[in-house]
């Protein structure tokens, strides 16, 4: 049976509560891309998502909650963290914090770390479900592992609709790239995932923001080589395609798609896993228009990047 679509209306939101209730698994439209829902209390609907979703258990989840004050609930906060979560939540910002000892967070969510990634989204068919609802959801891009995030409900009842309970649909995401994560329990934010909040929106309120990532063992897996992959063979930095590519362009350039005829990055971000999904279906080999590495286009090249990795 496949998942049914529902406009998000009081009843919608009624029975997508009912269902996570049991264990069922909701997709649910959040800013930055869909998200595939479970209560994140219930280690049973926690193992739904891994085995749904094929995804490493050590890979661990980041759980959504309703308010600040729900998040200060689970994690170990700074100061300086607070502040930072004042400052940008409702939105696309993920803290990893140590988790509290009482956290109702389970430990498969967590991939038994002592750490916990905490996330308030700002859009509101998340927000009503997670106030109604009241517990924690974890919620990891509603995308089979290692392929391309959905920012339409449509994405999701294509990849996983045969698997999930319940599609809420909302409509294309606002931001169209999954949330900044920071691993925020050190003196300084380490950024471990590029997202629409940057180092330049975060130093103001917690200077010394530096990128991490770089040796040893991944702690954030989103920073793995490849993901992000469509099937298609993908070549970055393309001023024209070459015979048989097909353009997903940038800027002012005949495209067979193109991110943003106007050069505007929001606008190349929230198109971006559309339109590769699109060439994706139709072309073995896209060509990607140069996109500038300033601001917003830092997380676009990030995620081109390990599109385009077949390491
Ligand atoms: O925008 C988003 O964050 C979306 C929407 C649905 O909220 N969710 C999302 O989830 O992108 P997911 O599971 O696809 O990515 C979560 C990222 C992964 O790279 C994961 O490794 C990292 O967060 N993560 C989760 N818990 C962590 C932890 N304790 N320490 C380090 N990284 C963690
Ligand atoms: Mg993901």
């Amino acid at each position: 049976m496949t998942a049914p679509l529902l406009t998000p209306d009081a009843g919608a939101i009624a029975r997508a509560v009912a269902c996570l209730r049991e264990g069922g698994l909701v997709a649910m439209p959040t800013e930055t891309v869909y998200g595939l829902a479970a209560d994140a209390t219930n280690p049973a609907a926690v193992a739904r998502i891994y085995e749904v979703k094929e995804r490493p258990v050590f890979n661990p989840l980041i759980a959504h909650v309703a308010s600040a004050e729900a998040a200060f609930a689970q994690g170990d906060f700074s100061n300086r963290a607070k502040a930072l979560a004042d400052g940008f939540w409702p939105g696309p910002l993920t803290f990893v914090v140590n988790a509290i000892e009482k956290t109702t967070v389970c430990d498969l969510a967590r991939a038994g770390l002592e750490t916990l990634a905490l996330r308030v989204p700002a859009h509101p068919v998340a927000r009503d479900l997670l106030s109604a609802v009241g517990n924690p959801l974890v919620a990891p891009s509603a995308n089979p592992s290692g392929r391309i995030s959905p920012t339409r409900p449509q994405h999701v009842a294509a990849d996983l609709g045969e698997k999930i309970d319940l599609i809420l649909d909302g409509g294309p995401c606002d931001v169209g790239l999954e949330s900044t994560v920071i691993d925020a329990r050190g003196e300084v934010p380490v950024i471990l995932r590029f997202g629409l909040v940057g180092a330049e929106d975060i130093a103001p309120i917690w200077p010394g923001v530096r990128r991490g990532g770089t040796g040893g063992a991944p702690i954030s897996p989103g920073q793995l080589l490849r993901h992000y992959a469509p099937n298609a063979r993908l070549r970055l930095n393309a001023e024209t395609p070459l015979d048989g590519e097909a353009l997903l362009g940038f800027g002012a350039v005949e495209a067979a798609e193109n991110l943003s005829p106007s050069g505007n990055l929001g606008e190349a971000a929230a198109n971006l896993f559309a339109m590769m999904r699109k060439l994706d279906a139709a072309h073995d080999r896209i060509a990607v228009s140069p996109i500038p590495r300033t601001g917003l286009g830092l997380a676009i090249n990030d995620r081109l990047e390990r599109a385009a990795n077949r390491d």
